[in-house]
């Protein structure tokens, strides 16, 4: 199947575009409703020709369907969302979303910079998430390409002016999502900024590979991370700034481990303060690095998620607490999917140990996440 390119400036390809058979992969707007204000949400649809889709939002740059196939082939949409644009705004839960200003939490919703002290909203507990009530997650990003090609890709823009939210900053922020026929799927956030800032920014999809509607949740699921250590927290999530060993212990995931296997292990406090897996895991190395390998046995999907920031957010879903009925009228449970998110370590800004999370003036900020999927069979 050849699709062509749509998009604003791009009639004058089409001719090109049918004619150019070589395209492999197809990039598609249409639209995906609206929210309760009356503004649009556009969606982009990158396919390949193995059939592996994804559909991306301009609402939050989400991820709101990833369909990836078996090694029969059979195409089994692996995360969680909502069917309409207004869910997304009023279900929450960040399915699919780019979160930021900065992902994950602040302690105490403030921090200092350069000796100003910056209050953000507590919208977490006494804490900050994922950037406070109004997050990146909820605005409307302006989609500024869109090209079929190897790889089909879309390029979405937000500007997020000096104060949002609290931060300081006029900060320019664009999200690249590129699908290539290996069935990988590559994200690359970028930002700018006229001040001194902070900035961390990932994806937050729900990951269920057997399949969002399948009816198995992932504690089945193999997860291996490559970590020798995590960021402990205190009980509202905050890490203690101390880098921990995972030996011997339930985040141990350097060999494959079934995520089952110690997720309720209440002889760790850890996992207590968490309710499941909540933490942040150190990559070591440099540039593009494993950070993840997860492998569902069900349907023989596996999942390698390589970035270059320096951790990543393991969250097995805890919070999932059958309040919210997502995409096909499913419940979504505790167990039913898990995050897996490179970014900077949580609370950075007030650890001075930790990586820093500072964008100046002239710098750019960027964080690549590759999603290779793969399939071998199944049990
Ligand atoms: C955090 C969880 C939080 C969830 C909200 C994750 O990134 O680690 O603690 O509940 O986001 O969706």
């Amino acid at each position: 199947m050849r699709k062509t390119v749509r998009g604003a400036g791009w009639a004058g390809c089409l001719l090109f575009a049918v004619n150019a058979g070589a395209w492999a992969a197809t990039a598609e707007r249409e639209p995906f409703g609206a929210t309760s204000d009356g503004t649009a949400v556009t969606a982009v649809v990158l396919a390949n020709d193995n059939g592996m889709h994804v559909r991306l939002l301009s609402l939050g740059a989400t991820i709101q369907s990833l369909a990836v196939p078996d090694a029969d082939g059979e195409l089994a949409d692996v995360v969680l969302g909502y069917d309409s644009a207004q869910e997304y705004l009023d279900k929450g839960g960040y399915h699919g979303a780019t979160v930021g200003r900065y992902a994950n939490r602040i302690g105490k919703a403030a921090f200092t910079l350069d000796g100003k002290r910056y209050p953000l909203e507590a919208n977490n507990g006494p804490n900050h998430l994922h950037g406070g009530v109004v997050g990146f997650d909820k605005r409307h990003w302006t989609i500024e390409s869109v090209e079929s090609g190897s790889p089909a890709s879309v390029v979405l823009r937000l500007e997020s002016p000096d104060g949002d939210s609290g931060y300081p900053g006029k900060l320019t922020v664009r999200a690249r999502y590129a699908l290539s026929d290996d069935n990988s799927l590559r994200i690359d956030y970028t930002a700018t900024t006229d001040k001194p800032t902070i900035v961390n920014i990932t994806n937050h999809a729900y990951f269920n590979l057997a399949g969002a509607d399948s009816g198995h949740g992932i504690l089945d699921h193999v997860l291996e991370i490559p970590s020798r250590r995590y960021t402990p927290v205190d009980e509202t999530l905050i890490p203690t700034g101390e880098l921990r060993d995972v030996a011997g212990t339930a985040f141990d995931f350097r060999e494959p481990r079934r995520i089952g296997d110690a997720v309720r292990d209440a002889t760790d406090p850890q996992i207590v303060f968490g309710r499941g897996y909540d933490h942040n895991f150190v990559l070591d190395g440099e540039g593009l690095k494993l950070a993840a390998r997860l492998h569902d046995p069900h349907s023989g999907r596996t999942l390698e998620l390589l970035t270059s920031a320096p951790a990543v957010q393991f969250y097995s879903g805890n919070f999932l607490d059958g309040t919210n009925i997502g995409k096909h009228d499913q419940i979504y449970r505790q167990g039913d999917a898990l995050c897996l998110e490179p970014q900077v370590y949580p609370d950075s800004p007030n650890k001075p140990a930790f990586p820093s999370a500072r964008l100046n003036p002239g710098d750019t900020y960027t964080n690549t996440l590759l999603l290779r999927f793969s399939s071998g069979s199944s049990d």
